[in-house]
């Protein structure tokens, strides 16, 4: 039997040579070799080629390549019976977190805006927020997101989170904890920087819209890091011209690349990324895909399973 990983417009290299270090007895290939179809146990994922699925006859599971599942549930062709897993990795939070403090700091500190003013050729003094006086609110409180609400906690940020669930098994974490609906306006009445972490779901699809960033105090920021859909574009775009929200940090698009001439590249209120936010490092999570795979052989159950009614 072997793992198969079906990524296009990637290099592979280093995903190879990671997987093999990691489970050298695992045979590891790729698109473009001859591929044994009846032979592929596992695939891994990000990028697909359409229909690809319907072909693998002894496929039992799927990983995704990163933490997010939405590219994967999206397709009709994955069997009820083949089971989804994805990425959870410490790396991958820690580099999330850094990148969520490097935004941060730079809205306190104005910087987007003293880019703009240089670029003018403007010299103009603006006030700065302190961490202290900081209120950051982090919807989706998951493995990423509970990193993230741990991190600017200890940093001294005044930090809420919001899942879907009141509270993560027992914990008592350092910061306050909201859900579901009920939970929702307390929330964003005391975040001053909202950071979206979700998962794309049905749920969550269109949730960065004008009814819930309306309710964020006048001067708001919003940092998208979770998936393009999330934002309702056209609402985003009226509430920075209106002024209810200061500025915008995205990181993810619908699609992407963001399209040429898309408004988002010009706003004022807008500083994008390529969707850089935190990178999955192939050395740092072959082995938990190494051991799915094994576990997968044993018929043991498998680490990081996706709940597919749930969208995550
Ligand atoms: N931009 C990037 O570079 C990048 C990199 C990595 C990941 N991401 C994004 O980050 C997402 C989160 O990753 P993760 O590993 O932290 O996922 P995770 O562990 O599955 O956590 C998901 C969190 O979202 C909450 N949630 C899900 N549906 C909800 C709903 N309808 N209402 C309220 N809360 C809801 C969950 O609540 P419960 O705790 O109650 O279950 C959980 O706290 C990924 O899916 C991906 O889209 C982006």
């Amino acid at each position: 039997m072997a793992l198969l990983i079906t990524s296009t417009g990637k290099n592979l290299d280093s995903w190879v040579a990671a997987l093999k270090e990691a489970g050298p007895e695992v045979d590891i290939l790729t698109l473009e070799q001859d591929v044994p179809h009846e032979r592929i146990l596992m695939a891994l994922a990000w990028n697909h080629p359409p229909g690809i699925f319907r072909t693998l006859p002894a496929l039992k599971c799927i990983s995704s390549m990163g933490a997010g599942v939405d590219h994967l549930l999206s397709d009709p062709d994955i069997p009820e019976d083949v089971a989804v897993v994805r990425i959870v990795d410490p790396m991958l939070a820690r580099d999330m977190f850094e990148f969520v403090l490097a935004l941060i700091l730079g809205h306190n500190r104005r910087l987007p805006l003293f880019a703009q003013q240089q670029s003018r050729g403007l010299w103009k003094k603006k006030r700065y927020r302190r961490i202290r006086d900081t209120r950051v609110g982090v919807m989706g409180t998951g493995a990423i997101g509970h990193h993230v609400c741990m991190g600017l906690s200890a940093l001294g940020f005044s930090v809420s989170g919001w899942g879907r669930s009141a509270s993560r098994e027992g914990q008592q974490p350092p910061y306050r904890r909201h859900a579901g609906a009920g939970g929702l306006a307390s929330f964003l009445r005391d975040t001053d920087i909202l950071v979206c972490l979700l998962p794309l779901t049905p749920e969550t699809r269109g949730i960065l819209n004008r009814e819930l960033l309306s309710q964020l105090p006048r001067g708001g920021v919003l940092i998208n890091l979770g998936r393009g859909p999330h934002v309702v574009e056209q609402d985003l775009i009226a509430l920075l011209d209106e002024g209810h929200l200061q500025a915008a940090s995205l990181d993810v698009f619908d699609p992407e690349p963001l399209p040429e001439g898309h408004p988002f590249w010009k706003h004022p209120g807008v500083q994008l990324t390529p969707h850089i936010a935190s990178l999955t490092d192939p050395a740092s999570v072959a082995p938990q895909v190494i051991e799915n795979y094994r576990r997968l052989r044993r018929g043991e159950p498998l680490l990081h399973r996706v709940d597919r009614r749930h969208g995550y």
